[in-house]
C-alpha cells in the first residue's frame, strides 16, 4: 500500500494524540489514585433523613473506623463540618435529597457524585492535618456556588 508522506505524518500525529490522551487517563487515575465509588445501594431519595442509614449524619468512629455520614442537598451537605482524623481510613457514605450534586474535597483525591436515589461510597485517608474545603461541582441550582462544607483533619492524638 502507498501512502503519501504527508498522511503519514498526520497518521501518526492523529496515533500519538490518542496514546495521549489514554496516557493522560492512566497517569491521573493511577497516579492520583482515583476511583470511581464501587458501592451500588440504592435509597429512597424523599425518605432520606427518615432512612436508619443517613437519619443521624455525622462521624461514627467504631471497631471498622471513621465513618463520614453526609447527605448533600440545595444548597448545604449535612453536616456542614466534618472531623476526621489524620493518616487513618475514613470511609464516607452519602447520598442526595432533591437533585444531583457533586462532593469534591479540594486537594484530595476525595470527588464523587451524589445521585439521588444511590449511596455514594469511597474510602481514602488525609496524610495532612489542616481544613480543607468541600464544594459541590455538579450544578444543582440557583445556590450552586454557596454549597460548600468544611473538613478537619485533625493531628494523631499523642
Ligand atoms: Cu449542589 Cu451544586
Amino acid at each position: 500500500m502507498n501512502v503519501p508522506f504527508y498522511e503519514k505524518i498526520w497518521m501518526w500525529v492523529a496515533g500519538g494524540i490518542c496514546v495521549a490522551f489514554a496516557a493522560t487517563v492512566l497517569i491521573t487515575g493511577i497516579g492520583g489514585a482515583l476511583q470511581p465509588p464501587s458501592h451500588v445501594e440504592t435509597i429512597d431519595p424523599t425518605q432520606v433523613f427518615r432512612d436508619p442509614r443517613f437519619a443521624h449524619p455525622g462521624v461514627r468512629v467504631d471497631e471498622h473506623g471513621t465513618t463520614v455520614i453526609t447527605v448533600g442537598m440545595m444548597f448545604a451537605y449535612v453536616p456542614a463540618e466534618i472531623r476526621v482524623p489524620v493518616g487513618k481510613p475514613v470511609t464516607f457514605r452519602m447520598t442526595s435529597a432533591d437533585v444531583t450534586h457533586g462532593f469534591l474535597i479540594v486537594g484530595t483525591n476525595a470527588n464523587t457524585m451524589l445521585v439521588p436515589g444511590y449511596v455514594s461510597q469511597f474510602t481514602t485517608s488525609f496524610p495532612e492535618p489542616g481544613e480543607y474545603l468541600i464544594v459541590c461541582n455538579e450544578y444543582c441550582g440557583l445556590g450552586h456556588h454557596l454549597m460548600a462544607a468544611k473538613l478537619i483533619v485533625t493531628a494523631a492524638q499523642p
